[in-house]
């Protein structure tokens, strides 16, 4: 009895732990199954014949985020086969209306400000990255004030003077890497592309002296701030999680480097520099007051992480592309011999104008692998669709995805086809765009928002920088990077696929900027005579 009443304590307290977990187990079974149900029952019943279709989905909250967070392009191709152009998705518990087409690139990027809002979308993400009042954590006319002093810095004597200190940093970083020596190799191309990109664009926009610290410390400085662009960072950038930390260390750290040479670049009298922090030293708002260190700094920081996902992922889908197609990487070869010469002198900013092949190379890769695949803004007052019934309520936020219409069979023909040949105006893949081009002469539609003229052409098919008061300022400069790029790497290797097929490595949607699945290898051949 003794020994029966020992066990039968625990063994009791046992049972009864079972049964409780099994009741908490039924309970949020059930609990499911009901918000499973009703969520289903909702979709089927209730119906907004004024608000676009919406996605189906099994479960409340989560809704369609992860089958939009694996391909984003598929989901929307697939999603507008069922709903048409515009439709509402759930992402994350909040109603996300896609209106995709040249009609819903033109709807949501040319959206007045009184309709719609960025800086309410990007603001937690980019604000503890980049530092205050700058981009989004300032009033919209600010920022349009701030790119126009970044657009302006950009002119053709500074470009003039970036094509041979980005062909320089090119040649200098194959010469020096290990992964490059020998005749050929096997590398992963992504992060070598990464390192020429911000090596080219801080030389280029920041000056040598910035440039020469990306050797030491900057580079994991910012390799810091990057991990604050972690898409959950939507959701917990405000929490003291280590990343978060180590972000937030960063950004103090690099605004702090930017500060300190702008003070020694001043001290010294500096007058004859071409780079943007020299330009921005020396702009003043329309209010008359010079732009302060800090937001100097700040836009430092903005412009080389705005630049540097976009241009790196753009370079090494190219480099990725060119091992795809040898025949099109020894055609760039013979294009440049043409056009300057059997020896290949160094390579000016003029000469990129006489090299089209090499100039279409980006523009279809873009075309096919814009980084940035979905444009989000929130909605500040209830918008009519317009030729729809449909009018977007304040608690939705609208999504523009401009891919699609780049890779719609009815602007481009056989649109999954990567072949540079199509931006000619003969070539029988030529979208219309390129063949009904509008004489030189003709006036464009163009808008100023505050930052210079701009094309109003959101209407088109193919926007990878954006339209509208969001544009990009620095497709001029990411061209000029990337054709210099393109053109010096093509003098010194042949590419090719390892296995010498023509298939090119899927995409990663993982992080904010889509970008090639890494690790993705090829093989290179360096071409002797431009090594000396
Ligand atoms: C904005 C694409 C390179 C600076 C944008 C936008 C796109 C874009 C699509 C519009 C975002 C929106 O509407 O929310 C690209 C691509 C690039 C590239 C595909 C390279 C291949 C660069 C570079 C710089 C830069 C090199 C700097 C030198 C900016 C800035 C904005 C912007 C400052 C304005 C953001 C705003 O007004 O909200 N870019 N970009 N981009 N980009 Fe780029």
């Amino acid at each position: 009895m003794g020994f029966i009443q020992e066990i039968g304590g625990p063994l009791a307290e046992g049972f009864a732990r079972l049964g409780l977990a099994s009741q908490v187990a039924v309970t949020v079974g059930g609990f499911l199954f009901l918000s499973v149900f009703l969520n289903v029952f909702s979709q089927i019943l209730f119906k907004n014949p004024n608000e676009p279709p919406l996605v189906f989905h099994w479960f409340p909250f989560v809704g369609s985020t992860i089958t939009y967070g694996m391909d984003p392009p598929r989901f929307f191709q697939e999603n507008r086969a069922k709903y048409g152009d515009c439709f509402t998705f759930i992402l994350l518990g909040k109603k996300t209306t896609v209106y995709v087409g040249p009609r819903g690139n033109d709807f949501i990027l040319n959206g007045k400000i009184r309709d719609v809002c960025a800086e309410e979308i990007y603001t937690v993400l980019t604000t503890p990255v980049f530092g205050k009042d700058v981009v989004y954590d300032c009033p919209n006319s600010k920022l349009m004030e701030q790119k126009k002093f970044m657009k302006i810095a950009l002119t053709t004597e500074a470009f003039r003077s970036y094509v041979p200190i980005i062909s320089d940093e090119v040649t200098s970083y194959f010469k020096r890497t290990a992964d490059f020596k020998g005749q050929s190799g096997i590398v992963n191309i992504c992060p070598k592309m990464a390192q020429i990109t911000i090596f080219t664009a801080s030389h280029a926009l920041q000056g040598k002296e910035i440039r020469d610290k990306f050797d030491e410390t900057l580079a994991d400085l910012y390799h810091d701030l990057d991990m604050g662009f972690s898409p959950i960072n939507f959701m917990l950038h405000w929490a003291p999680l280590p990343w978060n930390n180590r972000r937030d260390h960063a950004q103090r750290t690099v605004a702090k480097i930017y500060m300190d040479t702008i003070q020694s670049r001043r001290a010294q009298g500096e007058s004859d520099a071409q780079d943007m922090m020299y330009h921005l030293m020396s702009s003043t708002y329309k209010n008359g007051v010079k732009i302060p260190d800090h937001e100097i700094a700040h836009m430092m920081i903005a412009l080389l992480m705005a630049g540097q996902h976009s241009s790196s992922s753009t370079s090494s889908w190219i480099m990725l592309r060119l091992a795809s197609r040898p025949d099109i990487m020894e055609e760039l070869y013979q294009e440049q011999v043409k056009a300057l010469g059997a020896d290949l002198p160094p390579l000016t900013y003029e000469d990129l104008a006489k090299l089209p092949l090499n100039q279409a190379i980006v523009k279809e890769t873009l075309r096919l692998h814009a980084p940035i695949h979905s444009i989000m803004r929130a909605v500040k007052q209830p918008m009519p669709v317009p030729g729809t019934k449909y009018v977007i309520p304040t608690n939705h936020v609208l999504l523009a995805a401009p891919g699609v219409s780049a890779t719609d069979a009815q602007h481009f023909p056989q649109p999954e086809l990567w072949e540079p040949h199509r931006w000619e105006k003969e070539s029988p893949l030529a979208p219309s765009m390129v063949r009904n081009e509008p004489d030189e002469e003709e006036e464009e539609d163009k808008i100023d928002y505050g930052y210079g003229l701009v094309s109003k052409g959101a209407a088109s098919p193919y926007l990878p920088f954006g339209a509208g008061r969001h544009r990009c300022i620095g497709e001029q400069f990411a061209n000029v990077q990337l054709q210099t790029i393109v053109a010096m790497t093509v003098r010194m290797f042949r590419f090719r696929n390892v296995d010498g097929s023509n298939k090119v490595s899927g995409t990663d949607y993982a992080s904010l900027f889509s970008r090639p699945l890494e690790p993705a290898n090829i093989c290179w051949e360096k071409r002797e005579r431009h090594w000396e």
